[in-house]
């Protein structure tokens, strides 16, 4: 009942040639995927390119940041607006590397996803604890903080649409990716929290995926658990090949 979503976030890499090469492989390569739903994710700057090449296939088009106002002296942001008009429908927010360098935080994050569901564009809201939370036995506390705080003072129709990404900070990157009874416990743990806030129909619709080291061989794994609707894929989206091996996780 929860359509699986893969989705690459392709991070501080790519350009304009490099990403069209890599979204013409890709594209041949998940040609005829109907049962998940492909997104990727590249810089500003070369989302119309990506945007073209897309035309004809089913994969959408997301941003890896956004900015909550509209329009206005604020240099260097970009709007959910303005994102529409280059072609997305999604955007990352709240990406724990925007979180640790560039001073993200829950409140900025609630922001973020407000200006986004007003603009008509689909949040992936990204949570996940550090190595010392979760060695401190604060994982939960930390992720239903986060879930509380990014989700605050909206309401359970305006939230239906938002994809939830689990990254634990420490598999992010470090090919220490974590077993599927962590990642489940806490999918399920976040599930909880939205049941609570939101009631049981929107947690039970909402999509959470895991991210961190997802790679061709742990994807059929970690997608197989009951509360895993899909990944959000770093390193292994930059290729052609593997991103689709993921995609194709289930053949
Ligand atoms: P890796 O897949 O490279 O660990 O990155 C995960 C991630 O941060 C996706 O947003």
């Amino acid at each position: 009942m929860r359509k699986p979503v893969i989705a690459g976030n392709w991070k501080l890499f790519k350009t304009k040639d490099e990403a069209l090469a890599l979204i013409t492989e890709l594209a041949s390569k998940v040609k005829g995927v109907t049962q998940v739903e492909i997104i990727v994710a590249p810089v500003f700057t070369v989302l119309p390119t990506v945007k073209t090449a897309l035309s004809g296939t089913d994969i959408a088009l997301s941003a890896q940041d956004v900015f909550w106002e509209e329009e206005g002296a604020f240099t260097g942001e970009v709007s959910p607006r303005m994102l529409l008009d280059a072609g997305c429908s999604h955007t990352i927010i709240g990406h724990s590397e925007r979180r640790q360098y560039f001073s993200e935080t829950d409140e900025t994050v609630n922001k973020k996803m407000k200006a986004s569901l007003k603009g008509g564009l689909i949040p992936i809201m990204c949570i996940g604890e550090t190595l010392d939370e979760r060695e401190g036995g604060k994982t939960f506390e930390v992720l239903e903080r986060q879930i509380r705080g990014g989700l605050a003072d909206l309401p359970a129709e305006v939230v239906k649409p938002v994809i939830v990404a689990y990254e634990p900070v420490w598999a992010i990157g470090t090919g220490k990716v974590a077993t599927e009874g962590q990642a489940q416990e806490a999918h399920a743990f976040i599930r909880g929290v939205l049941a609570d806030i939101f009631g049981r129909g929107t947690a039970d619709a909402t999509r959470i995926l895991y991210g961190g080291s997802v790679k061709p061989d742990n994807a059929k794994g970690l997608m197989a658990c009951a509360d895993i609707d899909g990944a959000l894929v770093g390193g292994a989206s930059l290729k052609g090949d593997t991103f689709a091996s993921i995609v194709r996780y289930n053949e």
